[in-house]
């Protein structure tokens, strides 16, 4: 039997549903919660708010699965442009950027080489600014590429991460051979559909193996990023680090923008190092759509949202 998470996920790509919800004036409610803004300008007021909290950023630029390359160089672009905003708030790596290479056109014929000749400029803008960018990580079929890609510009640029989903049954191998002095990887637990043959379905399969994943990561010598708002994997985090006597610069915890703010705060005061993944710009419908089916309770958000009063 399909799950609620596996239907919304397939309808949302049902381009009437996608029609309707974007026109929908409640779904800006909704958006507004998980979405920054639709300009860079709102994306920083939020950088600021969160830096004078303490929480630092990984800004994401919203857009994915782009269909042509004068597309993908407008990600490329608009990311440039994000470098720009950032470079007078002299945040260095409290504000890095999160990229999806979907966005710069990794599905296009010959996409990995392009998406690959677009984001080097980019990584290479945000290495000059002392900060970094972290590759986001899109559907199973595309894990080879985007570590194939990031392979390539951790040659020039060692600082780049990879984000690894503990829901696929390969991640146990990526995360062993990627928890080496100087990797930075950030762990989630995979919010795409994906099927039995490559990942766990169950929840609590996923659980048990980000659990794993963590351990290996928090044991290994890169900079781990421990991205999930479960406050049991925060907590399995902060046991480990002091379990392997890791420094407090040597690992993060991040989360998403909007979701558990003020645990971010008080993580950030109680001197864990904190990331909010900001998303920003008027492509949200995808994330948003993720956010949704990942969390009943965020479903219903919405759906109260619906009702009038
Ligand atoms: P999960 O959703 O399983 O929730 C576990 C528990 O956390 C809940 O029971 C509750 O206690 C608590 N919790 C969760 N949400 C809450 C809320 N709104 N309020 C209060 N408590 C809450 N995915 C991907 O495939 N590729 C990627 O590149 C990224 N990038 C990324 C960056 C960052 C910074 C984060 C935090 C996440 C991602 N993700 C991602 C998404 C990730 O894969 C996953 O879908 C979500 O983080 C949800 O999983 P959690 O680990 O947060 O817990």
């Amino acid at each position: 039997m399909l799950s609620s998470r596996a239907v919304l996920l397939a309808a949302s790509r049902r381009p009437a549903l996608r029609r309707a919800l974007v026109g929908l004036p409640v779904t800006r409610r909704v958006v507004d919660r998980f979405v920054a803004g639709e300009t860079l300008e709102d994306a920083l007021t939020a950088v600021r708010r969160l830096a004078a909290d303490g929480v630092a950023v990984t800004l994401d630029h919203l857009g994915e699965a782009v269909t042509d390359p004068a597309t993908a160089r407008r990600s490329r672009d608009a990311c440039l442009a994000a470098l720009e905003g950032l470079a007078p708030l002299r945040l260095g790596p409290a504000a890095e950027l999160s990229v999806k290479l979907s966005a710069f056109g990794q599905a296009l014929p010959g996409g990995e080489a392009l998406s690959l000749e677009l984001v080097r400029p980019v990584v290479a803008a945000a290495t000059g600014l002392g900060t970094t960018v972290t590759l986001d990580m899109e559907q199973s079929a595309t894990v080879d590429a985007t570590l194939r890609t990031l392979a390539a510009l951790r040659c020039d640029f060692p600082g780049t991460g990879a984000v690894l989903q503990a829901a696929l049954f390969r991640t146990a191998d990526d995360v062993a051979a990627l928890a080496v002095p100087g990797a930075r990887v950030r762990l989630v637990k995979g919010a795409y559909d994906e099927p039995p043959s490559v990942a766990h379905v169950d929840r609590d399969d996923v659980d048990a193996a980000y659990a794993r994943c963590l351990g290996v990561l928090m044991r290994g010598g890169g900079y781990p990023m421990v991205g999930s708002h479960d406050p049991r994997m925060v907590a399995l985090a902060r046991r480990l680090a002091a379990e392997y006597g890791r420094a407090a610069d040597s690992w993060e915890v991040q989360m998403l923008y909007g979701i558990r703010s003020a645990e971010q705060v008080r993580l950030a005061a109680a001197g864990v190092r904190v990331r909010a993944y900001v998303p920003y710009g008027a492509d949200w419908y995808g994330y948003l759509v993720r956010r949704l089916a990942e969390r009943p309770a965020n479903l219903r958000f919405f759906l109260r949202s619906l009702v009038p009063g």
